[in-house]
């Protein structure tokens, strides 16, 4: 296999000095804590963390290729409804397994994506203004089969298709992606009939990318989603070991909590040198916040823990953030995604040789540029003494891409151990949900609303 790798080098304090890096002591006295908790998480895979087994699930795998194959040719566009873990993953899949500008010029037969994550009415509205129903497939997604704001674009969607194709017409048009019992839109799914793909029990939105919530889209845009789960499976196969230094969700698990807790770091930046992969930064953004960020400890303690994630491309971002990264606070680590193998070999044209602030570049490629500013970038950040870890993959395709995304679900599972936080629930999620549904006037959430507005009507404060 074409293995990913982590590289730590640089948040060791040989390399970085020992108050910002980590000594030897510090890294093996993880080893123990990071056994037990591959343990604890493995042992948890056939119960209720299912989304562990998701790689090997070969009959879900050929029953959505074998409808993205039924399909292919009938529609010109597919739409995501949907948010959240219903919603990063599929993005994150375009961006690094379809052409930028997919979107374009599609491959002859396969469809654009759009994934409609908001509610925003400028976005939606526009869209329902912009696009024709009849050419396109929607993809209602969502686990609890409950959200607002995937609820209201189900509304909004299906009205527009019954408009434009009637009663009968409209019900091939909309494939819905949720649980196989609870909610309202399995209700509906059975009541109308349409076309349904289930979200397994022990399957978590933001942990779901490699379910049918992330695969039935990206079947139908083409990605090669048996390559996908391959690498996923060939990762769970290579995180299997007890060797703790050879396994690569366990060094970056005990890794990035380390330089949070000992080392003061809450801000983890994931630095994407790769246009392909920033969005997978997004997907692992959620990821990370939503599974570590808890005021509860598993014990029921108040401990309000959780690092921050922050997304930053490469090389655009240098020319907007570096200067705060090597120079502000102390309080970041920096992971950089980087690509051995670009798709394209791009060079430049030789010209001006009479001009050497420009002659120099004439005959170089833009990898070497690409290549040249990340690992300055990798520099700059090392001899300010900021931790630094390179992930790499050797060429974005789906093998990679799926190992990468079982690397970081099965590091954050065991970062969850380390932090001693429940990492599969999102509470605070739920809060704002309830409070939505109070202030839309939902049955059932009178009491809540009647709370909220006893708090307003005191003094407002504006300019
Ligand atoms: O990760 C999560 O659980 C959340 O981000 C959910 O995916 C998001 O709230 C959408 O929920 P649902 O899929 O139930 O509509």
């Amino acid at each position: 296999m074409r293995a990913i790798r982590f590289d730590y080098t640089n948040v060791m304090s040989e390399v970085v000095g020992a108050t910002h890096g980590l000594s030897e002591a510090e890294l093996k006295a993880m080893e123990s804590p990071s056994l037990a908790a591959l343990r604890a998480v493995q042992a948890r895979r056939g119960r209720d963390l299912r989304w562990m087994d998701l790689p090997h699930q070969a009959d879900v795998c050929r029953e959505i290729q074998g409808f993205a194959t039924d399909v292919r040719g009938r529609f010109e566009n597919v739409c995501v409804l949907g948010i959240g873990g219903s919603a990063l993953g599929n993005t994150a899949l375009q961006t690094a397994l379809n052409s930028p500008y997919h979107n374009l010029a599609p491959p002859a037969g396969i469809p654009r994506l759009f994934v409609l994550d908001n509610v925003d009415p400028d976005l939606v509205g526009e869209f329902l203004a912009t696009i024709d129903p009849a050419k396109t497939i929607f993809n209602a997604i969502s686990k609890s089969g409950g959200t607002a704001e995937t609820m209201s674009q189900f509304l909004l969607f299906r009205q527009a298709l019954i408009e434009r194709l009637g009663e009968d017409g409209h019900k091939d048009h909309l494939v819905v992606t949720t649980d196989a019992e609870k909610g309202v839109l399995r209700e509906v799914v059975g009541r109308e009939g349409y076309r349904s793909f289930i979200v397994p029990d022990g399957v978590g939105g933001r942990f779901s990318v490699l379910s049918a919530v992330g695969l039935v889209s990206s079947a139908l845009v083409g990605i090669d989603i048996a390559g996908l789960l391959k690498g996923a499976a060939d990762m769970d196969e290579r995180c299997r070991t007890e060797t703790f230094l050879e396994n690569p969700a366990l060094v970056h698990a005990a890794v990035q909590y380390l330089l949070h807790e000992k080392k003061h770091k809450p801000m983890s930046i994931t630095f994407s040198y790769s246009h392909r992969l920033r969005d997978m930064a997004d997907w692992y953004a959620q990821l990370l916040a939503e599974s570590l960020g808890k005021r509860k400890s598993r014990k029921g303690e108040d401990v309000f823990r959780g690092p921050t994630p922050i997304r930053a491309v490469g090389v655009t971002d240098q020319h907007s953030q570096v200067q705060l990264y090597t120079e502000g606070p102390h309080d970041k680590w920096f992971t950089l995604l980087a690509v051995d193998e670009p798709d394209h070999s791009v060079t430049l044209p030789a010209a001006f040789p009479d001009r050497e602030g420009i002659a120099y570049l004439g005959g170089r490629t833009l990898k070497e540029l690409f290549q040249a500013e990340r690992d300055g970038t990798r520099i700059a950040l090392t001899e300010a003494h900021r931790p630094n870890a390179t992930i790499s993959v050797p060429k974005v395709d789906p093998h990679a891409v799926g190992q990468l995304i079982y690397l970081l679900e099965l590091s954050v599972a065991i970062m969850g151990e380390h932090y001693d936080v429940d990492a599969f629930d999102q509470p605070g999620v739920e809060a704002g949900k309830i409070a939505a549904y109070a202030l839309m006037g939902r049955t059932g959430y009178e009491e809540r609303r009647a709370e909220i507005e006893a708090r307003v009507g005191g003094a407002l404060r504006q300019v």
